[in-house]
């Protein structure tokens, strides 16, 4: 099938990464990058190092407000579609150049597939919620990671065309976990970004959702931090630069021990989680790999899409919000700083990740028109 795929910020190109291998040899793609994420370290270093091929289109596309952002993606995409005349337009996940690829497709009666469909925080104040929403809806094939999206589809009367297909970004972390589980590979990014990095005695934190950009937000989840941190277990924070610029604009330094780091390759951050004490982030790919890796995770948010991450008792993530005390108790009982040495040791040394097979289920099941899906 004669595809066009769309990507535009880092969990996207990852996201890519996991399938474009499999996609480019069944199918014809056409690959655009919508440039939502431009810097380098958000974007074009991973290229090189996931192999991804290079845009036929970069539309260049980064920075402004959600309608402004979203508006000029939709003047770019629609005569590019109406060019390229593709069978069927993919979207992966939840930003707006997800939702900006499946309009534009729809919109001229191209088939859209969605990769992620039917995650549900149930909080529409997300502009991540109201773009899966609109996506789903407007999607041909739905390709849901989990029973749990399905059944959110299925509620929201969506069930034709929906495939379970597992989660794509499990295939690549299988992929690449192999190759990050030697305490060498930690030893070198630790002299590489000339910091006292050792297993298990350093927090990995990401902070970038939106709505964690607020002052008082900002504010909450610095302090968390630095409750956390110690001279003997600092915080490790890959900082997104709109979460830096925020935090910057409202004058709010770090507490001590938080240690700001550019943000980091991929292979880069899968060992930073897999050798921390522990993860702190309300990123929904790093929840999900700090739980495929073992690591106990601290989610920053009140709610989450990634409902089987936080499912309970033995699950090795859990929803803090931005509450301090609460950070500080979770974290005493999941990796306690005498412990989390040893715990981190044996954690890598045992890691055995096998992928989902979902980029195998997603690229077969696009070998079916939707015709004969009846859709
Ligand atoms: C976007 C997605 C979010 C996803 C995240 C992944 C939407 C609504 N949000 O959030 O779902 O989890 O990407 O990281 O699509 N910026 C830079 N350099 C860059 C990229 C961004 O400086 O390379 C700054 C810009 O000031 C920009 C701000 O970050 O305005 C926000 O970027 P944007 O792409 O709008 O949203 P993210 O917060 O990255
Ligand atoms: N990631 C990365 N470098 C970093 C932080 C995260 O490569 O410094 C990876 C992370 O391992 C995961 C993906 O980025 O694969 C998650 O993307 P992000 O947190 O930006 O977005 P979200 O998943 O929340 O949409």
């Amino acid at each position: 099938m004669r595809l066009v795929s769309v990507v535009g910020t880092r969990p996207q190109l990852i996201k890519a990464a996991a399938l474009q291998p499999l996609l480019r040899r069944h199918h014809e793609e056409i690959f655009v990058d919508t440039g939502q994420h431009y810097d380098d370290a958000m974007a074009g270093n991973f290229f090189g190092e996931l192999g991804l091929a290079r845009p036929d289109h970069a539309l260049g596309i980064g920075g402004g407000g959600h309608g402004d952002q979203t508006g000029r993606m939709l003047i770019a995409l629609e005569p590019l579609l109406e060019a390229a005349r593709p069978e069927a337009v993919v979207v992966f996940g939840d930003t707006n150049s997800t939702l900006a690829g499946a309009l534009a497709a729809a919109k001229l009666g191209i088939p859209v597939a969605h990769i992620e469909a039917g995650l549900r925080s149930f909080d529409r104040r997300m502009p991540e919620e109201l773009n899966r929403v609109v996506a789903d809806h407007l999607s041909r094939w739905l390709f849901a990671p989990t029973p749990a999206a399905v059944a959110n589809l299925a509620i929201e009367g969506i069930t034709a065309g929906v495939f379970e297909v597992g989660d794509l970004m499990l295939d690549l972390a299988a992929r690449v976990s192999a190759d990050v589980k030697d305490p060498a590979v930690l030893a070198a990014i630790a002299a590489r970004l000339n910091l006292p990095i050792a297993t298990g005695r350093f927090l990995f934190a990401t902070v970038h959702r939106a709505e964690n950009r607020s002052i008082a937000a900002m504010t909450a989840w610095t302090s968390l931090l630095g409750a956390v941190a110690t001279p003997d277990r600092p915080v490790f924070l890959a900082l997104h630069p709109g979460t830096k610029t925020a935090l910057q604009a409202a004058g709010i330094a770090l507490p001590r021990n938080v240690i700001v780091i550019e943000p980091q390759g991929y292979s880069t951050s899968l060992a930073l989680q897999l050798h921390a004490a522990a993860v702190l982030t309300d990123s929904g790919g790093v929840q999900r790999e700090s739980a495929w890796l073992g690591v106990p995770c601290l989610v920053l948010r009140d709610t989450t899409e990634w409902v089987e991450t936080v499912g309970g008792h033995g699950s090795s993530a859990v929803l803090v919000g931005l509450d301090r005390e609460t950070a500080v108790r979770e974290l005493d009982a999941r990796a306690p700083q005498a412990r989390s040495a040893q715990q981190a040791t044996e954690r890598a040394a045992a890691l055995h990740l096998v992928g989902a097979g979902a980029a195998a289920r997603i690229s077969n099941a696009l070998q079916t028109s939707p015709r004969e899906m009846g859709a």
